[in-house]
């Protein structure tokens, strides 16, 4: 059994992230600081997890390099400086809190897998039967060892980023780190900066780090933009001209050259064209190949897949004992339309695995809302209701039973981003609410 080497001196994350790995078929060893490293037994380990502020130090460092075994580091103040220098340094993975457990596993099963001729085995970490998701997996399959530029769009939380850790990982590009930025979330003032680091002629030699960004530490592997919709339109012009230059040889300029890039979005990226929003030009650079990873909705039995794989792998994690889902949960499972998709499911299942007494999950637990907004049904036929269409429909409908946080629950979001989307969509929050006090608080 492979073993997984676990350096953290934090032990609540030294155990979380030990039973992430164990639920997940690994073996595990912990060490709690990088004095330790050089004692430590090392047969069979395929990959070591470090904290990254534990072996900033030039001699942990060292040590780390001298180990010889894949290294991946997690880390809870991440910069972009310290990304380059630990990928500069030999990490295969810079992981930036927070990050999802599905994306160390990805990275983890990437370095530690054996030499595979398999293409499907990138997308081994997504479950998925479902006539959609085999098409998807089958173009997965095709489009990895190629150097295509990919868009993969799909609705929030269906698994875009998954789907882009399955291109890297069945590409040549496997044992090269895959640099994840979500445009979202980095203020759109420093993207640029990240992106293309903070300019400085080519000849100043000192604080090179600090100059190059993200596209540079990406050299050689793959760099993966999510929400690409969500990158303000300097920066577009930025990345397009990046882009070019690629094509163009010997271009004085392109320090980082040797980059595959994905990208991501669940916005609708041709109205944004239509609206002046996105750059035409940079969408069909990146729209090269495209992937779209279908709602949940439409993925058939793919539901009760996931939902048991979920529960499994969540009582674990929480420690709790043996709870199944009720035939009625099951059923109503089925019938929602999860606008939150995979995401919200996996929410959905954290807090009734939470608040249950009893062995059975009910869909009340689940508060799955088994009345699905009348506005929202009717429109769901409609091929061109978007998915902003369906979001502001959802908090309209429901902002005066739910709070923000139940809200974001729901929506299988975080409260920042549905603050985020209210400013967007311009659906500001009621200031005053007569919500009716609870009755049944148990
Ligand atoms: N097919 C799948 N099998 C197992 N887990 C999945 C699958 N699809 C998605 N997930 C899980 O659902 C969560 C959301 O996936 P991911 O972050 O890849 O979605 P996303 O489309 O990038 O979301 P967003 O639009 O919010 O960025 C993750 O925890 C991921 O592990
Ligand atoms: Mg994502």
């Amino acid at each position: 059994m492979i073993r997984i080497l676990i350096l953290q001196p934090e032990v609540t994350a030294e155990q979380r992230l030990k039973s992430l790995f164990e639920s997940n078929g690994f073996a595990v060893a912990v060490v709690g600081n990088p004095d330790n490293l050089a004692d430590a037994d090392l047969t069979d380990v395929g990959a070591l997890v470090a904290d990254a502020a534990a072996v900033e130090g030039p001699l942990a460092a060292g040590t780390l390099q001298d180990l010889a075994i894949p290294f991946v580091l997690l880390a809870q103040q991440p910069t972009v400086q310290a990304a380059v220098a630990a990928l500069k340094r030999g990490a295969s993975d810079y992981l930036a809190a927070p990050y999802e457990d599905a994306s160390l596993l990805a990275a983890v099963t990437t370095l530690t897998r054996e030499e595979t001729t398999d293409p499907l085995a990138g997308s081994l970490l997504m479950i998925g039967e479902s006539a959609s998701m085999q098409t998807l997996f089958n173009s997965i399959s095709k489009i990895a060892p190629t150097d295509s530029t990919v868009l993969i769009r799909g609705e929030t939380g269906t698994g875009k980023e998954l789907v882009a850790r399955a291109l890297h990982a069945a590409s040549s590009r496997r044992r090269a780190p895959m640099i994840a930025l979500n445009c979202a979330t980095i203020p759109g003032n420093l993207i640029e900066a990240e992106l293309f680091g903070h300019g400085g002629s080519v000849t100043e030699q000192n604080s090179r780090v600090n100059r190059h960004g993200l596209l540079e530490a990406a050299n050689g592997g793959t760099l993966f933009l999510d929400e690409i919709g969500e990158l303000p339109l300097p920066a577009q012009a930025r990345l397009l001209k990046v882009l070019q230059q690629d094509a163009t040889p010997a271009s004085a300029d392109s320090a980082a050259t040797d980059v595959r890039l994905i990208t991501a979005s669940h916005r609708d990226l041709e109205k944004m064209i239509t609206n002046e929003q996105f750059r035409e030009d940079l969408y069909y650079r990146l729209n090269v190949v495209s992937l779209a990873v279908p709602p949940l909705r439409e993925r058939d039995n793919d539901v009760r897949l996931l939902a048991e794989a979920i529960l499994q792998k969540t009582l674990q994690r929480l420690s709790k004992p043996v709870r199944k889902f009720s035939t009625e949960a099951l059923k109503a499972m089925r019938a929602y339309p999860w606008p939150g998709n995979v995401r919200e499911l996996e929410n959905a299942i954290e807090r009734a695995v939470i608040l249950s007494e009893a062995t059975e999950l009910t869909s009340e637990l689940l508060a799955i809302d088994t009345n699905p907004v009348p506005t929202v049904e009717q429109s769901t036929p409609q091929p061109d209701l978007t998915m902003e269409d369906y979001f502001v429909s959802f908090v309209t409908a429901r902002q005066d039973q739910l709070t923000e946080t139940e809200l974001a629950e729901r929506l299988g979001i975080s409260r920042k981003s549905l603050w985020e989307r209210r400013q967007r969509l311009n659906i500001p929050r009621k200031k005053t609410r007569n919500r009716r006090p609870r009755r049944n608080v148990s």
